[in-house]
């Protein structure tokens, strides 16, 4: 169903655009029609600049003569039927035309030379036209138009570009989907070669979740080698779209004033067009609900670096434009009327607001204060959009902002009926260890989560209820039919809740949640005969959810390593209730510890201590048979409550690690991340390089999301 209407918004958009851009070419024959307008234009004055039938009229025989010998000049194929086809409503037909030819040959005038002539006045007698000026006028026409043809060609070609990639990763990911054992196959030196160079290295050494950072401030997120292939390939083009085919027309018939003023109007039309084509898919690939993102597999993360991307060719393309017709204005001497006009205001506003938007984008704002970036980034955008919409409209081109206002409209609507799906619901939230919010909260039955999916929740409290900030979820495997969130606690809405609850009795409360989702792609991990996951800190929940989904379902086949790496034993006191889920399943767990003998209070400790038999098995889950074990505190309780679970101290070498299990795997075997930054760069490293130490299918799922 999803399917179905994907392919049909996908037929309808491309029908749109074809016949949208069909409309907008021109044609050789079109522009001999125009030439001739603007050239006898210039030449003399046959009827007042608001006569409706102009060249058409039959009884204005001067005027139809002199446009007829200048048609019959030039001597473009079908330029002829074409203009009598556009005098749509005069008696004008193929043998007036050519009568009306044969006797204006008997009357022509050297108008220059005729004392009678004067150009603010009507005149009465069919001007002689050289072939020379002839020329010159068409062939500046085509320079004109057929350079607005080239703008709507790139911008096709750049458009089209993004679907054309999309549609390979689709075909790639049905392939694998209908034929499982493709994917498996897909090995061997030069495959791997392929891989280990292009497809999963990060574009340097290894840096590429962990940001890199210029001057200290500027911190710049890298993209893959292959996003930054594709993004260099589509780089390239626009670069060849600015550079080439631009020709000077002289003697030109629309801009005799000056060559900059020529140019500068030619850069200014085929930039502008380009920038058109960019916008639809500027916002759709921004929003949290793009169809290609189901289609393709992709990552909102991959769409969002795109989006960047595409953000910063297009102003760049408007900047041009703007400079290129600020060049053309002082040219033609229109500069300063033109900019009395409103459209060409709002074209002001739009540029404006877009060297904002991509000016403040930059990661330093956004990592300090997500929510005033985000603020700031829809109100200049909704800007951008009514500036180019009404700078546009009156040159007829808006139909683009239409199409992204629409994509921002249908992904809002669509934002706002999944929040209505799931509804307001009260969630039981609370802080453990000081350092993570447990949120839990009923779900609908309807609403189902998958593994790997994150959400965006809303805390309806009047601090923060417009907030929405985007969790991992496990569906409880403690309880029914409801979901659980594990927020690290962090600077913005995490610390505000933090506050609250520090101050609760319990570190808990209740409090209205609703949520917006579930989003987000499964991986194929389960594909892989073993699987290895390795995960840090607050990263768990996805992952675990995962592993724990993946030996529910096919146990004995295939074997799964759960490896988590946290700072000290504290952190196992918010995951220990899930933790227990690995007893009797064929996950083999681990767990580093890389501080352990950071002390830290712990309540839980302190109530194993005092507390009664109850209170310790309603904590640990079973009962404890020594009374003296608790004399060292909580870890070794728990440590002996999870015997199925390895624990080691200090820090792990993901390197070795992944190269022991690459070079140990019997049959194809595939690492699932998210952990520390440099933690998930150095197993992507080492996966690419390691990739030849088994002769099976290895996979990277990175599920470390940054935006
Ligand atoms: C797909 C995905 C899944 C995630 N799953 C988890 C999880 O299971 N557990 C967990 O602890 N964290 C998770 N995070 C991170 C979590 O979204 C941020 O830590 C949280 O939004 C921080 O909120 P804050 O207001 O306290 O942060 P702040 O202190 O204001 O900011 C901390 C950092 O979070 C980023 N951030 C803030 N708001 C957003 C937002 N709305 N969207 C994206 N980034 C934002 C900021 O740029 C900054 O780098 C996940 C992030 C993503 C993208
Ligand atoms: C021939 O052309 C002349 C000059 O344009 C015009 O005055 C005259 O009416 C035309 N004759 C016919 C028969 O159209
Ligand atoms: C018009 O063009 C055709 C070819 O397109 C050519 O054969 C013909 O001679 C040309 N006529 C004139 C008058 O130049
Ligand atoms: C028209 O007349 C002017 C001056 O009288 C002359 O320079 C020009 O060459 C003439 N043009 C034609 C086409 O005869
Ligand atoms: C043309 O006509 C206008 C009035 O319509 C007059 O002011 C001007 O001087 C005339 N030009 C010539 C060259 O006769």
């Amino acid at each position: 169903m999803i399917l179905f209407n994907i392919l049909v918004s996908i037929f309808f958009a491309s029908a749109v655009l074809a016949k949208d851009s069909s409309n907008r070419l021109f044609h050789k024959a079109g522009v001999a029609n125009t030439a001739c307008t603007s050239l006898i234009g210039s030449k003399a004055l046959y009827f007042p600049p608001k006569d409706e039938e102009g060249f058409c009229d039959v009884k204005n025989q001067p005027a139809l003569g002199t446009y007829a010998h200048c048609l019959v000049q030039i001597n473009e194929t079908g330029s002829i039927s074409n203009f009598i086809k556009g005098c749509e409503n005069s008696e004008l037909t193929t043998t007036v035309f050519w009568d009306s030819y044969y006797n204006a040959t008997k009357y022509l005038t050297n108008a220059s030379a005729d004392p009678n002539f004067n150009i603010t006045k009507l005149y009465n007698k069919p001007v002689i036209l050289t072939q020379f000026e002839v020329d010159a006028a068409f062939q500046s026409g085509l320079g004109r138009w057929m350079n607005y043809n080239l703008g709507v060609y790139f911008g096709i070609i750049l458009f089209c570009y993004w679907y054309g990639v999309l549609f390979f990763a689709g075909m790639y990911n049905l392939m694998c989907f209908i034929f499982p054992q493709l994917h498996r196959k897909l090995t061997g030196s030069f495959i791997n070669c392929i891989r280990k160079y292009i497809t999963l290295p990060a574009l340097g050494r290894k840096r590429h979740a962990k940001p890199f950072v210029l001057f200290k401030v500027i911190e710049i997120l890298i993209p893959t080698r292959l996003e930054t292939i594709l993004i260099a390939i589509w780089l390239v083009l626009v670069l060849s779209f600015n550079v080439s085919r631009y020709r000077h027309d002289s003697p030109n018939l629309f801009w005799p004033q000056s060559e900059s003023a020529e140019i500068g109007r030619k850069i200014a039309d085929r930039t502008g067009i380009m920038s058109l084509y960019l916008t639809p898919n500027l916002i759709l690939f921004a929003g949290r609900n793009n169809f290609m993102q189901w289609l393709s597999g992709w990552s909102y993360n991959r769409f969002i670096m795109i989006h960047k991307w595409m953000a910063r060719v297009a102003f760049i393309l408007v900047l041009l434009h703007a400079v290129g017709m600020t060049f053309n204005g002082k040219g033609v001497g229109k500069y300063e009327t033109r900019n009395e006009q409103p459209y060409v205001r709002w074209g002001y506003v739009a540029l404006v607001c877009m060297s904002i938007l991509v000016f403040h984008s930059l990661r330093i704002f956004r990592r300090n204060n997500y929510e005033l970036f985000l603020l700031a980034h829809i109100i200049f955008a909704v800007f951008f959009i009514v500036g180019g919409w009404l700078h546009t409209e009156a040159v007829g081109f808006a139909e683009f902002f239409y199409a992204g206002a629409a994509v921002w409209v249908f992904d809002r609507v669509i934002r706002l009926g999944r929040l209505a799906s799931f509804g307001v619901r009260p969630a039981t939230v609370e802080l453990i260890a000081n350092e993570t919010v447990k949120v839990s909260v009923k779900r609908p039955a309807y609403w189902k989560p998958y593994p790997g999916c994150h959400a965006f929740i809303h805390f309806v409290r009047p601090t923060m209820f417009w907030q929405s900030h985007p969790f991992t979820i496990i569906d409880s495997i403690c309880e029914e039919k409801t979901i659980t969130f594990y927020l690290k606690v962090k600077g913005g809405v995490t610390h505000g809740l933090y506050k609250y609850l520090a101050k609760q009795p319990g570190h808990k409360a209740s409090i209205k949640v609703t949520v917006e989702g579930p989003y987000g792609q499964r991986v194929p991990i389960d594909r892989a005969q073993n699987a290895v996951f390795f995960v840090g800190g607050n990263g768990i929940p996805g992952l675990f959810y995962e592993a724990i989904n993946m030996a529910k379902r096919h146990s004995e086949k295939q074997a799964i390593k759960f490896i988590w790496v946290i700072r000290h034993y504290k952190s196992l006191e918010w995951f220990y209730e899930e933790l227990q889920h690995f007893r009797d399943t064929n996950v083999e767990p681990i767990i580093y510890v890389t501080q352990p003998d950071v002390d830290f209070p712990i309540t839980k400790t302190d109530m194993l201590k005092k507390g009664s038999q109850e209170e310790k098995f309603s904590i640990l889950g079973e009962k404890i048979c020594d009374e003296n074990d608790l004399s060292d505190g909580f870890f070794p309780i728990i440590k002996g409550n999870l015997p199925f679970i390895q624990f080691r101290e200090g820090r792990p070498d993901v390197t070795a690690l992944v190269r022991d299990e690459i070079s140990n795997a019997h049959g194809s075997i595939a690492f699932a991340t998210c952990a520390h930054e440099s933690m998930v760069d150095d197993i992507r490293k080492a996966v690419a390089n390691n990739l030849d130490a088994s002769p099976y299918r290895v996979d990277l799922y990175e599920q470390i999301q940054l935006w």
